[in-house]
């Protein structure tokens, strides 16, 4: 809603929220990045509009961290303490709220040991400003150096049909640890889906614009997976992206998936996926249409894929 898939209409936006809350939704996930304090007002002034009940049932998840200068471009990340108070007060003031559910830096700062971001959080936690403390993209040895400094509630990262990296070490440590998983990228996207083509036009600002998975070659070989499960998705009668959250969900009671939508038609059709039930016999023939590491390309751009700390 702060375009990162696109461009976004204001009165929609807060009506897709409005709607998501209505819905059973309780999870809205933003960043102080996201449009630059964009994402937040856009939330601030939904959660304001919005019946009381409604308010009441939002919980936000804040990351933080990523830096942005004036054009919008990416300028590294800040986890120092002071800097973590800091993002803080500022989210608190744009979402109009008094704290925030949990809150992330959004990638572990390389210059600053986990320890200490993490601890700033956990002292935002005990005056009340926090209520839990998350993680975003960090890797096993991050995630059991956070744990062992605070209670870490969730990590949220990608995981999906298509790409299932965090299966070989990630996921078994906070399974571990019993931590959660917020899953971003559930349709990689906008790839696992009924819309996405081989000619549609990106605009610069689009993230997939630059993304290696929808370039050339790579962009063909995915779309190719993706028929691969429109087959299995019209046998059942339901859509590719329904499949992609109902399979995200199978696969735990840890992983909530994260799904976007800049619309109140996305939010139905994403909503639909609860009510699919994919069986022994459905979850192989995903497996056989989309084997692990089948994707083509990197989830990232080689520049933030450096910056991701999943090795870490
Ligand atoms: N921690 C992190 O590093 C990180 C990174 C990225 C995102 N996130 C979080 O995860 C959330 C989800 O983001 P995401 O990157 O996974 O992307 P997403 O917003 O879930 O999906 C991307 C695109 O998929 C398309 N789409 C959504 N629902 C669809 C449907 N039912 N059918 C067809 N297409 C559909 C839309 O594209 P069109 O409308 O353009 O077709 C949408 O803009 C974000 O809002 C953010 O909070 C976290």
């Amino acid at each position: 809603m702060s375009p990162a898939y696109g461009e976004s209409d204001r009165t929609e936006s807060i009506a897709t929220i409005h709607a998501a809350l209505d819905a059973g939704v309780t999870l809205l996930d933003t960043g102080d990045f996201y449009g630059m304090g964009h994402n937040e007002m856009l939330i601030g002034e939904a959660l304001r509009s919005a019946r009381a009940e409604l308010r009441e049932r939002a919980l936000l998840s804040v990351k933080f961290g990523a830096l942005r200068g004036p054009d919008g471009g990416w300028i590294g990340h800040d986890g120092r303490p002071a800097a973590v108070k800091n993002f803080a007060a500022y989210s608190l003031q744009r979402l109009g709220v008094d704290h925030i559910d949990v809150y992330r830096i959004a990638r572990v700062d390389p210059d600053v040991p986990i320890e200490e971001t993490v601890g700033a959080i956990a002292e935002l936690v005990e005056k009340g400003y926090v209520r839990h403390i998350g993680l975003s993209e960090a890797g096993a040895a991050n995630i059991r150096r956070a744990a062992a400094t605070a209670p870490i509630v969730d990590l949220q990262i990608e995981y999906a049909i298509i790409t299932r990296d965090i299966e070989r070490e990630i996921l078994p440590t906070t399974r571990e640890l019993g931590i959660g998983i917020t899953a971003y990228g559930v349709l990689s996207r906008g790839l696992l889906s009924n819309t996405f083509t081989r000619d549609r036009q990106l605009a610069p600002t689009d993230f997939r614009a630059h993304s290696p998975r929808f370039q050339g070659d790579n962009l063909q070989r995915n779309l190719d997976l993706v028929e691969a499960l429109r087959k299995i998705a019209d046998g059942k009668g339901v859509s590719v992206a329904q499949i992609a959250i109902a399979w995200a969900l199978s696969r735990g009671e840890d992983i909530v998936p994260l799904v976007g939508a800049h619309s109140r038609e996305r939010l139905t059709e994403s909503l639909g996926a609860l009510d699919v039930t994919l069986d022994a016999a459905d979850l192989a023939a995903i497996e056989e249409a989309v084997p692990a590491d089948a994707a083509a390309g990197a989830r990232y751009p080689a520049a933030q894929m450096a910056s991701l700390g999943t090795e870490q």
